[in-house]
Formats: structure tokens, sequence, C-alpha cells
């Protein structure tokens, strides 16, 4: 039984038992939120005094009463009650007792549906706002490893087999351009957590003559030209959670993008491929096994990408059957979302740090390169050019596969005598040709991977910052 009775237990007489109560609340979860749940007091009170419900004289000793409230909870001198339920009643509990009477005016035309989804959004915007921040942190390293290492050439694969030659700052940028994209997914999240819920109430708006505009403004709800914005339907108000919806999908694909660059760094780092070498802070040894060193954190993002996928599902699932307006499943919406911005925040932190510490065995990457017969179809183009037809060519060059394939070369080792003994089209040039670098080189288009391209591509990055 709690001691304190419910602030809205009037007429009931049994209060639920404490198993009950931690089943229902919230409180544990959403008190993460206090500083925007005082935000939004402070300014319904100011509006409420400023339109005359309640006294000047009762607004400043409810905005002093928070501001005690506060400083409590930031140096941990505050009680979190479970009888509190959430952190709307924890705060307005502990205003009661603070300051008596004045407290009990806070409430006037407001409840706890449009303070909550006035809360999450200001939260929501907080948040997303430092995602886009440790976005721009983490594409900047990829930029600064893309440029450090400008003339690394590596394989580029498709279905895994190598396919062609690339750069190692192109296949890197590849990433840049996601991050930009879920940066930009964010920034809308953001955007559609931006208008204010307050003045709603419990949802069919309220008979007080509130100030929507002004408490929106205040609460920073304002467009790019400084006007407040107010959700124009209170059922709506207090009703849809779309918003975090379209922050926990950023978050998952951001995670998605994460956890296949993650993917990579784990077979990179792998001694089959050995294209980099983790940094010891990124990696862990074995319990057993003492020659190991795993990449634990790449495959810690990448198994976590799950759980925020997971968080978008549950989420989407727990609104698809509400009626309209507020119903209490829509309190399950705060753990999915946390869970999935504190999981897309330590992630993109991590993946910042192994990217910025790791090395980049570039010989490892073009003896790869130089394996695997890239340039026999630049070969084969090189024929075509000669006047060959391209069946012809492909066939010409097929044998030269099978020579080298037999004595395990790569094309590269070919003599010009060999070669010869294929066709007598070729000559010296055709050895030039089958250099990887310019195989690499003759990628030009916009886009492509030859190094003017690439560079030219650094530059838009950069710009896109
Ligand atoms: N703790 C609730 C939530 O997180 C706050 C809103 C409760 N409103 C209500 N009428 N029970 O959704």
């Amino acid at each position: 039984m709690s001691a304190e009775p419910y602030l809205w237990g009037g007429h009931f007489e049994e209060a639920p038992d404490s198993a009950l109560q931690a089943f229902a609340a919230s409180l544990p979860v959403d008190k993460r939120m206090w500083r925007e749940d005082i935000a939004g007091s402070y300014a319904h009170a100011r509006m409420l005094a400023n339109v005359g419900v309640i006294s000047e004289s009762d607004a400043k000793a409810i905005i002093a009463g928070l501001g005690r409230i506060a400083m409590r909870i930031e140096s941990g001198d505050f009680d979190f009650l479970m009888a509190d339920e959430d952190i709307h009643m924890a705060i307005e509990r502990a205003l009661v007792a603070d300051i008596g009477e004045a407290g009990k005016r806070l409430h006037t035309g407001r409840s706890r549906n449009d303070q909550v989804a006035t809360d999450t959004r200001l939260y929501l915007k907080t948040r997303t706002a430092s995602l886009i921040d440790q976005l721009a942190a983490l594409r900047r390293v990829i930029i600064q490893l893309a440029e450090d290492n400008q003339d690394v050439i590596m394989p580029g694969y498709t279905h895994l087999q190598k396919a062609q030659p690339v750069l190692f700052a192109h296949h890197l940028l590849a990433y840049f351009w996601m991050f930009t994209r879920d940066s930009q997914r964010i920034k809308a999240a953001h955007q559609a957590a931006n208008a204010s819920p307050l003045g709603a109430a419990a949802l069919a708006g309220t008979s007080y003559p509130l100030d929507r505009e002004a408490v929106a403004s205040d609460l920073g709800f304002i467009d790019a030209t400084g006007a407040p914005v107010v959700i124009p339907n209170s059922l709506d108000a207090v009703s849809d959670r779309d918003f975090l919806l379209d922050a926990i999908y950023a978050c998952s694909t951001t995670m998605m993008h994460l956890s296949r660059l993650c993917e990579e760094l784990v077979l990179w780092s792998s001694d089959e491929f050995a294209y980099i070498t983790m940094s010891d802070s990124y990696s862990t040894g074995s319990s057993i096994m003492p020659q190991k060193k795993n990449p634990d954190y790449a495959e810690l993002v990448r198994g976590k990408t799950g759980r925020v996928y997971g968080d978008l599902m549950a989420l989407l699932t727990t609104m698809k059957g509400l009626p309209l307006a507020y119903n209490k499943d829509m309190q399950e919406d705060k753990a999915a979302t946390f869970e999935a911005l504190d999981t897309l925040e330590h992630s993109l932190s991590a993946v910042g740090g192994m990217l910025s510490t790791l090395t980049v065995n570039a010989d490892r990457m073009l003896a790869a390169a130089r394996g695997g017969y890239m340039a026999a179809t630049d070969l084969a183009d090189w024929l075509v050019g000669l006047g060959l037809p391209f069946r012809e060519a492909h066939a010409v060059v097929n044998r030269l596969v099978l020579t080298v394939e037999k004595t395990g070369r790569s094309l590269q080792d070919l003599t010009l005598a060999e070669m010869r003994e294929v066709s007598t089209l070729f000559d010296d040039q055709a050895l030039s040709v089958l250099d990887i670098k310019s195989v690499v080189t003759a990628r030009t288009t916009f886009g492509g991977t030859a190094s003017w391209r690439v560079k030219e591509q650094l530059e838009l990055a950069k710009a896109a910052l």
C-alpha cells in the first residue's frame, strides 16, 4: 500500500498493491525526461498567469518551486516513489509538498496526456539534435580516413567475390553518403517532433482561455520563421506517436548502415583478409585462446541492430489497434524509443572510435586486388578496341586466366611472351592495361573510382558536412 494518496485517488477506496504499482509505473523509464517536464510546467504556469487563470504570485511560487525540484533531482536528492507512477506526478507531488496551494493550481487546463506528449517531443528534439552532431563527427572521421589513404587500392566485391579494384577511399565514402542520408532522416524526425500538443488537455481542448501559441514559442516549438507550431487537432495532439516512429525508423536505418560497415570491419580484420588491424582498445582477447584478438565491438554494433528494429516493430504494433485518443498502451512508447536512441548513440561513438584508431594494411589490400583476375574485363575491352569482337576477346582472356590459374599466379605476373602465345595482338600496351592502377584510373564516370573522381567526391563530401 502506498503511504501517499494518489493525486488522482479521490474516488478510489483502495490503492493498487506495490507489484501492480510497479507494473503500471513508467517512472523508471520516463524520469529521464524531468528537465522537459519542468520546462513544460514553467511555460504552462507563465502562460496561465499571463492569461489571468492563476495569479502572478502563484506563478512565481510555482516557478521557484520547480527550480528547487530541478536542483534536487540534479543533485540526486529527490525521492522517486513508485506510487507516483510517472515523472509528471512525481514532480507535481513534490511541488505541492513544497509550496502547497499554488502547486495545486499548476495542472489547471492541462492533462498528463498533453503533458507527456509535450515532454516526449521536447526530449526527442534534444536527442535527435545530438545524434545529428554525432553523425557529423562520424562523417568527418570517414573523410579523414579516406583522405589519409587516397592511393590505397583494394578489391571491390559483388557477391563477396572479387569484382573490380576500387580505391579504399571510394569504398569508405560510400558510407559517408549513407550516413549523410541518415542524418537527413533524423532531421526529418526532429522536424516531426517540432509541434506543441499543450492545450489539447485530456483530449478535447479545455474551457480555460489558454494561449497555445505563447506556450509553443516559449518551449521552442517554432518554425524556420520563428512562428509557433501548434498541433491543430487536440485529439491528434495527444494520441499519435508517429513522430517517435519516424525517429526509431531513422535510428534503424542508421544502425543497418553501421552494421554493414561493422560486418566489413569484422571481415577485414580477419587473418584471411587482414586489410585492417583494429586497435587493441576496440578488440578483446579470448579467455582460452591466447592468439585471439576479437572485433567484439564491431560485432556488438551488428548485434544490437536487431534490438533497434525490434523497437520499431514493438511501437508500430502497440499503436496499430488503439482507438482515439490516449490509451495507457502508449506508455510503452518511451522504453522503445529510448532504447533505440541510446543504442544508436553508443554505436555511433563505438564506430567512430574504431575508424579513427584502425590501421590500414595497404599492401595486403593491393596484393588482394592483384589476385582475382580483376583486370580481365579491361584486357578484353582493350582487345575490342583493336577491333576484335567482344566474344572473341572474352575467349582470349579466358585462356590467359586459365594459364595463370594453373600456375597459381595473377594476371599481372604474365610475361608478354606468354600472352602472345594466346594472341599476337598483345603488345607492351596490353601489359599496362593489366596494371591494377590503370584499371582503377579507367573508371572515370562521375561517382566512379578513378582517383581524380574520388578527389572530386571528397570535396563534395566536405561541402555536404
Ligand atoms: N505515464 C503516462 C505515459 O507515459 C502519462 C500519461 C498518462 N495519462 C493517463 N491519463 N493515464 O503515457
